[in-house]
C-alpha cells in the first residue's frame, strides 16, 4: 500500500496495565533489558511514583518530572520497533491511564498470581473492552504460592469478561516452581531461581514422552500431562484473529522479578500483537498506511519549572510520516504550524527527531496551543474521536480564595482542565464551578499548581455527589422537561455538554426510571 508501509507494519505500540504492585515496573524493565534499551536492572524502578507518597504531592511532582522521559520507552527487537507507553501506577492518575489507552494498539495485563484480578485492572479492562483492544495476560510471581492456575483463568474470564487461552502452563508454583511448558512454542522452559539468569529452554513437542521425567519430577510430569490434556479439551485452539478482535486473551505464566517467561512473552507479543490499527475520525476511518500524516494529542505533560509554563504535548501518529519543520494543520485552530524540535523517545532518552511514523509517539514542546484530543494533519479537516471523559469519582466546589486574582484563577482552571488534570462542571443553577477527579491527590495537584504556576489561590468546599452523567434524548421536549425538573442538578462540562449530577445511586436509579426517554451515559462519548 503506502510508501511507509514497511516501517509502519513493524511497529508495536502498547501499554502494560496492572493493579499497583502486580509487577508492571519489573516487567517493563525486563522487556527493556531484552530490547537492549537499558543495561542494568533498577533503571526504571527509580522513576516510579512511590506508593507510600499518597499525599506527598511535592514528592510525586518531583518523580513525575523525572518520568517525562520514560512516558514512552521504545526499542528495536527482532526487526520490530516496540513502543511501550508508561501508565501512572498511582490510582489517582487513573484518568491519565484511560487516555493513554486510546493511544495504544494493544495491551499486556499483569496479574499477581496470589491476588488474582484486582480493582484497577478491572476498570482498565473495561476501557480495553470498549475499544476492542487486543490483550495478552501475564500471570506474574509464579515463584510465590498463588491461586490454582485453572481457578485463576476462570477468575480472569469472569472478572475481566474476556475469553482466555493459556499459551504457557506452570509446572508447580512457589518454592517448588519448576518453570512452564510453553504451549505456543512447544518448549519446556525450566526455571533457575536466581535473578538475571537466562532460562533453560528445551525443545519439547510431545509431553507424553517419558523423557519429560528427565527434566522434572515424575509427580510434576504427571500433573503437567493431565493439565495440558485438560487445557486442550476445555479451551479452543488459539486463533490470532480472535485475539486481534479483542475476543480472546492469550495467557502466559512467569516471574518478572526472576526474568522468567519474559522473553517468551516478548517473542509471542511481537509476532501476534497488531501493528498500528485504523483509527476512527468523525469524518472517516484513517488507515495508518496512508501517506499523509495525521495524529492526535492524548496527553499533556506540564513542565515542572514554574518559571517556564511550557508543556510537552504527546502525539500519537495515526497515519503516514511526521517530519520535523514541515507544516501541519492544527485542526481546532484551522491553522498551519511548524514544529522545529519534536522529540522521540528511544530507550530512556528523549531526543529531537527528524521523522516518525504511524504508531510512534512524539513529544511537541507547547506553550498552551494544545488541548487533549486535538488533531494534527497534513491539511485535511479530521477530528479523531475516542478520547472520552469518564464520570469522576470525587467532586468538590472550587472557590476563589484571593479576590484580586480571579482572572488568574479562571485561566489556571481552564488550562489545567485542557491538560486533562481533572474535569470541570459548571452548575447551571447557581453558576458554581465543580471539579471532578478520580482521587484525592488531584485536588492537591490542582491547588498546588494554581498557586505556583498562576499565582492564584483556591479553596475547596464539599459537595456530596455520586456521579456525573452525560445525558441525551431523541425527544427534545422530554430533555427540556428533565432539565427543568432537575434544574438544581444540571451542569455543563467544559465542552458545553449537558451533565446531570446525581447525588446518590438511588436518585440516579429513580431518574432513570422516571425519565425513560433520557439516556444516561457515564462517559462523554456515546
Ligand atoms: P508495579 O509496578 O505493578 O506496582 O509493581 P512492581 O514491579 O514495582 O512490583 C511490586 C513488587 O513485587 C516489588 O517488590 C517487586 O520486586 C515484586 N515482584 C515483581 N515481580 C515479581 C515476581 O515475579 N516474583 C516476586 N516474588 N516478586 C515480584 P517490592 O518489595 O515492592 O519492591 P522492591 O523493594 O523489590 O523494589
Amino acid at each position: 500500500m503506502g510508501q511507509y508501509s514497511e516501517e509502519i507494519k513493524r511497529r508495536r505500540t502498547f501499554a502494560i496495565i496492572s493493579h499497583p504492585d502486580a509487577g508492571k515496573t519489573t516487567l517493563t524493565e525486563k522487556l527493556l533489558l531484552f530490547g537492549g534499551a537499558i543495561h542494568v536492572a533498577g533503571a526504571v524502578k527509580s522513576n516510579k511514583i512511590k506508593k507510600t507518597a499518597t499525599s506527598d504531592w511535592m514528592e510525586i511532582e518531583k518523580q513525575r518530572g523525572i518520568s517525562v522521559a520514560t512516558s514512552v520507552m521504545a526499542f528495536d527487537y527482532n526487526n520490530h520497533k516496540v513502543n511501550i507507553l508508561d501508565t501512572p501506577g498511582h490510582q489517582d492518575f487513573a484518568e491519565d491511564t484511560f487516555r493513554t489507552l486510546t493511544a495504544v494498539d494493544s495491551v499486556i495485563i499483569v496479574i499477581d498470581t496470589a491476588k488474582g484480578v484486582e480493582a484497577q485492572t478491572r476498570r482498565l479492562m473495561e476501557v480495553c473492552r470498549m475499544r476492542k483492544t487486543p490483550v495478552i495476560v501475564f500471570v506474574n510471581k509464579m515463584d510465590r504460592d498463588g491461586k490454582d492456575p485453572f481457578d485463576l483463568l476462570d477468575e480472569i474470564e469472569e472478572e475481566l469478561k474476556i475469553h482466555v487461552r493459556p499459551l504457557s502452563w506452570p509446572i508447580d508454583m512457589g518454592q517448588r516452581f519448576r518453570g512452564v511448558y510453553n504451549i505456543y512454542e512447544e518448549k519446556l522452559n525450566l526455571y533457575t531461581p536466581s535473578k538475571q539468569y537466562v532460562t533453560e529452554n528445551v525443545e519439547f513437542k510431545d509431553i507424553n514422552s517419558p523423557e519429560l521425567e528427565n527434566y522434572i519430577d515424575p509427580e510434576q510430569a504427571e500433573k503437567l500431562r493431565s493439565d495440558i490434556e485438560l487445557i486442550q479439551g476445555v479451551y479452543p485452539e488459539f486463533d490470532v484473529e480472535t485475539y486481534l478482535k479483542g475476543d480472546i486473551a492469550p495467557v502466559f505464566f512467569g516471574s518478572a522479578l526472576n526474568n522468567f517467561g519474559v522473553k517468551e512473552l516478548l517473542d509471542c507479543f511481537v509476532n501476534i500483537a497488531p501493528s498500528p490499527r485504523p483509527v476512527q475520525a468523525v469524518e472517516r476511518v484513517v488507515d495508518p498506511e496512508e501517506d499523509a500524516f495525521s495524529g492526535f494529542i492524548f496527553k499533556i505533560h506540564a513542565n515542572m519549572d514554574p518559571n517556564h509554563r511550557s508543556c510537552i504535548a504527546f502525539v500519537k501518529i495515526c497515519s503516514g510520516r511526521f517530519e520535523r519543520n514541515a507544516n501541519y494543520k492544527h485542526v481546532r485552530f484551522n491553522k498551519m504550524m511548524r514544529f522545529s524540535s519534536p522529540t522521540a523517545f528511544m530507550a530512556q532518552k528523549k531526543e529531537v527527531v527528524d521523522e516518525a511514523f504511524a504508531g510512534d509517539i512524539i513529544g511537541l514542546p507547547d506553550t498552551g496551543n494544545f488541548k487533549i484530543g486535538d488533531t494534527l494533519t497534513a491539511g485535511e479537516m479530521l477530528h479523531f474521536k475516542g478520547l472520552p471523559s469518564f464520570s469522576p469519582e470525587m467532586f468538590k466546589y472550587i472557590e476563589n480564595a484571593d479576590p484580586m486574582k480571579a482572572k488568574q484563577l479562571n485561566k489556571g482552571i481552564e488550562q489545567l482542565m485542557d491538560e486533562g488534570v481533572a474535569q470541570l462542571f459548571t452548575n447551571q443553577f447557581n453558576g458554581r464551578k465543580i471539579i471532578g477527579t478520580v482521587g484525592q491527590l488531584q485536588f492537591e495537584v490542582i491547588q498546588y499548581r494554581l498557586l505556583h504556576e498562576y499565582g492564584a489561590q483556591c479553596k475547596w468546599e464539599p459537595i456530596s455527589l455520586y456521579k456525573a452523567c452525560w445525558i441525551e434524548s431523541d425527544n427534545a421536549e422530554a430533555l427540556d422537561n428533565f432539565k427543568r425538573r432537575k434544574a438544581q442538578y444540571m451542569a455543563v462540562d467544559k465542552e458545553g455538554r449537558d451533565v446531570y449530577l446525581a447525588d446518590s445511586s438511588y436518585v440516579l436509579q429513580m431518574a432513570q426510571h422516571d425519565f425513560p426517554d433520557i439516556r444516561f451515559h457515564f462517559t462523554s462519548e456515546f
